[in-house]
This record gives structure tokens, C-alpha cells and sequence, in this order.
């Protein structure tokens, strides 16, 4: 199966083929991802939730994100590695941006995620100009969440337009995809239609040309299952009752038996 490209999805727009991502920060689920066929593995800043244990992507480090895009990147070969610029390391400046996109490239990402609209266009045009390839991301902003007061949906009422525009500006800043989080799926569909790149929502309805989920969302491992998520697995309990049954076996002799063993 051919490398998926930034080009690609742009293609699957055009035929009305819907995009498939999911997030992913290590081995396994990359290799299993990419067997299962999803186009884009997102290495995202929600690894701070997911891996690390904290509640908010704010506390998630470049250096970690940069550490999972290469164990993503070593293990899988047809999808599109995106990886998440981190909380801090473009909003300072635009050369802080393009140093730490360069980071993730050169640690296997073949593009790279910022949050925000028309405050982050110099930083897009320039990571472009560096010949990175950069997605937005609109509507909730986990980066921002303090300053969003929690999460909510964004882009209600009169705040429509503003999104719409922001997402037009980002294209035309070189943005090859555009991430929603988040929006009334009518809003949703309004900019997937404005747009020639391709929207992948994320609680933003069917109307998007694509959709992004947690992979421990997505399997049922987390057990976060807001209105958006849909649990397509139970890893939660099968992992919990492999545990249980692992503690058990041991505690009652019967595990390692003699075909685990060796006797000499
Ligand atoms: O970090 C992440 O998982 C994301 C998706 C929710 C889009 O940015
Ligand atoms: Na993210």
C-alpha cells in the first residue's frame, strides 16, 4: 500500500472519501493501526492524558511528543504520521515554531499540528515555507483550555463566522488539512464546504471529510465517553479480566506451569 501524503487527502476529499485518523504514541497501536488501514496516526498532545496521567494537554512536553512521533514513525508504513506541536513551542515566536517543527520532522513526523486561527497564520506561513507540512486546529483548543473556561463547544451563534474565517486563513496561509474540535456540525459542514483542504472533525458531526478520535477513546480502554466518543471496543474490561486471571493463576500455582518452565 502507498505512503499516504499530504496531497493524498486531498485527493480523498475530491473523491468523497472519508479520512480516517486516530492518535497514537507507541508501537503497537501504530503497527495495528496501520494494518487496520487508518490514513493518519496523530501524535497527539493528548498523550499527556493518555500516556502520562495528566488532565490537561497543557502539561504535555515537546520532548515527549517527540520521543512517541518516533516510536509511531518506526513502526508503521502507509499512514501519515502528524505530530502535535506542544503547548509553548510556537506561540513565543515564529522561529521557535519552525525549530520545533523541524523537531518533530527529523524525529519521523511527515507533518505537524498547531491550535488556533489568524493569531498563529505568520507561524503556518513560515513552518510552510520550511517545507513542513502543518494542519490547524479550530474550535476547542485543548492548549487553551483555561482560557476557554472548560469544555465547551465552540463556534455557537455569532461565533460562526469568526471560525469560517479563521479556517479560511489557515488554508490560505498553505494548511493542508484543518483539524475541528468540537463545533455544531452544521458550522462543521459549512466549513468543509468553503474549504479545498480537507476538515477532520473531532465532535463536529458527519459532515467533515474525515474523523480523528483517542485511540483509548475509540477501544474502550479509557472509559472517557463524552457525547462524541463512540467505544468500538471494551479493552478495559478484556485487559482487566486478563490481569485478574494472571494475579489469580499466580497466587494459586498454576501459572508458570511446567510448559513455561525450564528444567535445565
Ligand atoms: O492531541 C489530540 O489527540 C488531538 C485530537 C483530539 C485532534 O489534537
Ligand atoms: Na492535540
Amino acid at each position: 500500500p502507498r505512503k499516504i501524503r499530504t496531497h493524498t487527502l486531498r485527493d480523498f476529499k475530491k473523491e468523497g472519501r472519508a479520512i480516517t485518523m486516530l492518535t497514537s504514541y507507541d508501537t503497537f497501536s501504530a503497527s495495528i493501526f496501520d494494518e487496520a488501514g487508518i490514513d493518519v496516526l496523530l501524535v497527539g498532545d493528548s498523550a499527556g492524558n493518555t500516556v502520562l496521567g495528566f488532565d490537561s494537554t497543557v502539561y504535555t512536553k515537546h520532548e515527549d511528543i517527540v520521543r512517541f512521533t518516533g516510536a509511531v514513525a518506526r513502526s508503521c508504513e502507509r499512514p501519515l504520521v502528524l505530530a502535535d506541536l506542544a503547548f509553548g513551542t510556537y506561540q513565543v515566536s515564529v522561529e521557535e515554531a519552525v525549530r520545533h517543527g523541524v523537531e518533530l520532522m527529523q524525529a519521523g513526523a511527515q507533518a505537524v499540528k498547531l491550535e488556533g486561527g489568524r493569531e498563529v497564520l505568520p507561524q503556518v506561513e513560515a513552518l510552510v515555507r520550511a517545507g513542513i507540512p502543518v494542519c490547524g486546529h479550530l474550535g476547542f483548543t485543548p492548549q487553551s483550555v483555561n482560557q476557554l473556561g472548560g469544555f465547551k463547544v465552540q463556534g455557537r451563534g455569532e461565533k460562526a463566522d469568526a471560525l469560517l474565517a479563521d479556517a479560511v486563513a489557515l488554508q490560505e496561509a498553505g494548511a493542508f488539512a484543518v483539524v475541528l474540535e468540537l463545533v455544531p456540525a452544521p458550522l462543521a459542514a459549512r466549513v468543509t464546504e468553503t474549504l479545498d483542504v480537507p476538515t477532520i472533525g473531532i465532535g463536529a458531526g458527519a459532515g467533515c471529510d474525515g474523523q480523528v478520535l483517542v485511540w483509548q477513546d475509540m477501544a474502550g480502554l479509557s472509559g472517557f465517553k463524552p457525547r462524541f466518543v463512540k467505544a468500538f471496543a471494551d479493552l478495559r474490561s478484556n485487559l482487566m479480566r486478563a490481569a485478574c486471571e494472571y494475579g489469580d493463576a499466580v497466587r494459586a500455582g498454576e501459572f508458570p506451569s511446567p510448559e513455561h518452565t525450564f528444567e535445565k
